[in-house]
This record gives structure tokens, C-alpha cells and sequence, in this order.
């Protein structure tokens, strides 16, 4: 009698959570073992799995790292709250972590005594890290900036001096001491190369024009193919109707062909077996906020290939100066790429797994 009549309550209860279908934040019902008794349709979708598979689990078994969900579950079941907030990242197995706000709030029924509530965090973590971001490239310029110049000042005189030194060198010494101040002069004319770049583009004039973002493509494409002439195959997947805008074009075609020559280079492996794809695609994208500024319009431009992917170890790190993961590589393309399109405004944005590395250059449009 006692089974049948919580049995009975169990499905009206049941049934008085089928509106939470309608809700776009995952929501899920547990027993005071912790097993799903219900999930919405959100949660059917956020959890990718279907409702009757998710009643078979249970809250431990969702993800990676359920502990510290677990204890909260186990406070809601004592009553110590009547709910409890928490931004979480929860890993999968093989999947992307979740980063999610949850709510876990207590109910008034011993049957089913907490209901899980999770709302995607996407949105919040992008901005938060571009915002982040945007705060240190500021500050490492400006770092880099004065470095530079420190470098810079002491170099010509250590070149001179070399120089001289050179000149009273005694004759019988001259050809083995001259190994010696050669290398000081090489190196620092190497050294001389490098703060020049360094602080190039805040000595560059901005020279403003109307950009035609496919002139820049096409600009690009014939420069890469000239380098790159055989084995390399490059699309284009063009949106004719983007309008033109105001801006530098020589900054942005350096911009560009600096994002699809690392792109060509990363493809050194299938350009050799003959397979390696670059793909210029332009798009425009409606209401979009860019560093911090809502747009109503913005070009949209991805420049992705079917290489390798970033190394992972400096996937957070390819905009800083100096990080580079190739032999040889000094580190600074991807720095002036995103000072370039910083000056007009936009952000560069990156996506990259084995086989599919996506650069997206967003600028805002008239
Ligand atoms: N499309 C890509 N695929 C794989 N790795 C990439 C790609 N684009 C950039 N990278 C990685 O990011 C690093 C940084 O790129 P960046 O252009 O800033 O410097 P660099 O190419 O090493 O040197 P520089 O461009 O100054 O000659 C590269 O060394 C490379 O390891
Ligand atoms: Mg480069």
C-alpha cells in the first residue's frame, strides 16, 4: 500500500515537472540516492544523452570530477540549505568540459530532495577571457615596447665599438681575433632586426582607405602560392556583398598573410604528400561585441587549414611575443597580426585541433 501510494505521488510529482520542459536551462531531479529521476529536455540536450538513459544514472556517474556536485547533493539531502549557486567546469569522458552556473536547491519531498538547475556559462567565460586577454596584450606591448627601446639604444654603440676594435687589432692576430668581433657585429645586427620589428607597427603610419577585404585576400593567396607553388591547394569561399570599410590595407594584407603563411608552414608535411588546403572564407556576422563594443555589422573572415593543429603546450600563448613552436620561428607574426587588426578595431580568434586550425579575424563594418 505504502509502495503504491509513493508510487502514485512519484508520478504526479513526475508529471508536475514535465513544464520544466520548456525552460532553456538544464534541469534534473534526483533521489536521495543520487540517482536521475527526472531530466528536461534542456538536459537531454546539455548532457547529450536521452532522458531514458540519463534515469538510469546517477549524479556521480555524470562526469569526470562529480565531488564536489556530490557534497553539495549530499548538504541538500540534510537540508543544511535551501539552495546553493556555483560556477563549475565538469570534464567528460571525450568531450568538451561544461562550464556551467548550477543551482542546487533543496525540495520538500524525502521521494525526490534536490533538483539540479544548470545554465551554460559560455558567454560569461568568453568575455571574461577576451577581456583578459585584451588587458594583457595591452600590457605586454607596453612592456615590449620599452624593452625594445632599452635594447635598442646601447646596441649601435656595442656595434661601433666592435668596429673599432676590429680596426686596432694587431696584424699578426687580425684573421683569428676578427672570428670574434664578427660575431659581436652579426649579432648584434641580428639583435638590431629583431627591436625593429618589435616596434614596427607603432612607428608604421596608419594610412586610411576604403578596404576591399577580398582585394586583401586575393593579395594574400597569390603571395602564398608564389612561396608555396606546388602541393598546396587554396580555396575561397567568398560573401561578395561585404562592404567595403575604412582602413589600412597593407596592414591588414601583412596581417592576413602572416595568419596564412604560419598556415602554410604548419602544412610543410601534406604539401609534400599533396593534400594541404587553405581556405579563405569571408563572411559578415550581425550584432557582435568586439573588445568590449557592441557592432551591428562585422567582417567575419577565417583563414583555416587542414594541418597539424597548434602545438598544445602554446595554444594560450601564440599571441605574446616571442612564442613560437617552429625552428627558426621568432614569434612575432601573430603579435603584429592582432596589433594590425587591434587598429582597426577587431579581434582575432582561433580554433584549432588536429587536421582543422580555424583564424578568424572579426572587424567591425560601416
Ligand atoms: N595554422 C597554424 N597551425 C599550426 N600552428 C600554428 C599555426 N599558426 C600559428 N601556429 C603556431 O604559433 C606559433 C606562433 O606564430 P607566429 O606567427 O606568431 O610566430 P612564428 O611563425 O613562429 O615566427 P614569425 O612569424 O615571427 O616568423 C608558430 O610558431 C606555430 O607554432
Ligand atoms: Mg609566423
Amino acid at each position: 500500500m505504502c509502495g503504491l501510494f509513493s508510487y502514485m505521488t512519484l508520478k504526479n510529482t513526475l508529471s508536475s515537472f514535465a513544464g520544466l520542459d520548456l525552460l532553456t536551462s538544464a534541469v534534473i531531479v534526483l533521489n536521495p540516492d543520487g540517482l536521475i529521476v527526472f531530466a528536461n529536455a534542456a538536459a537531454e540536450n546539455l548532457l547529450d544523452s536521452s532522458f531514458k538513459s540519463l534515469t538510469h544514472q546517477r549524479l556521480g556517474e555524470l562526469f569526470l570530477n562529480s565531488e564536489e556536485l556530490l557534497t553539495v547533493f549530499h548538504q541538500a539531502v540534510a537540508h543544511q540549505f535551501a539552495d546553493k549557486r556555483q560556477d563549475l567546469t565538469l570534464e567528460r569522458a571525450g568531450r568538451e568540459a561544461l562550464h556551467v552556473h548550477s543551482i542546487v536547491t533543496a525540495l520538500d519531498n524525502p521521494e525526490m530532495p534536490v533538483l539540479i538547475e544548470f545554465r551554460e556559462n559560455v558567454q560569461q567565460l568568453k568575455l571574461d577571457r577576451e577581456e583578459r586577454m585584451i588587458d594583457q596584450s595591452k600590457a605586454n606591448k607596453e612592456l615590449i615596447r620599452n624593452l625594445a627601446h632599452e635594447i635598442k639604444n646601447p646596441l649601435g654603440g656595442i656595434r661601433g665599438a666592435a668596429q673599432l676594435l676590429e680596426l686596432e687589432l694587431p696584424e699578426r692576430q687580425l684573421r683569428e681575433l676578427r672570428e670574434y668581433t664578427q660575431v659581436i657585429i652579426k649579432e648584434a645586427d641580428r639583435l638590431q632586426t629583431l627591436v625593429d620589428r618589435l616596434l614596427a607597427p607603432h612607428r608604421l603610419p596608419h594610412i586610411v582607405g576604403d578596404v576591399n577585404i577580398h582585394e586583401v585576400c586575393e593579395r594574400v593567396r597569390s603571395l602564398i602560392m608564389a612561396e608555396f607553388p606546388h602541393g598546396l591547394e587554396i580555396q575561397r569561399d567568398y560573401d561578395l556583398s561585404i562592404p567595403e570599410f575604412r582602413g589600412d590595407k597593407e596592414q591588414l594584407i601583412q596581417s592576413v598573410l602572416n595568419i596564412a603563411h604560419n598556415a602554410a608552414q604548419a602544412l610543410a608535411e601534406r604539401i609534400r604528400s599533396g593534400d594541404a588546403k587553405l581556405t579563405f572564407k569571408t563572411r559578415v556576422v550581425r550584432q557582435i561585441t568586439l573588445a568590449k563594443i557592441r557592432y551591428r555589422l562585422a567582417l567575419d573572415l577565417h583563414i583555416i587549414d587542414n594541418g597539424p593543429g597548434i602545438p598544445p603546450e602554446i595554444r594560450n600563448r601564440i599571441f605574446y611575443p616571442l612564442v613560437s613552436g617552429r625552428d627558426g620561428g621568432s614569434g612575432l607574426g601573430l603579435t603584429l597580426a592582432q596589433t594590425f587588426v587591434d587598429q582597426h578595431m577587431g579581434v582575432i580568434e582561433c580554433e584549432s585541433r588536429p587536421g582543422y586550425t580555424d583564424f578568424r579575424i572579426l572587424i567591425p563594418l560601416p
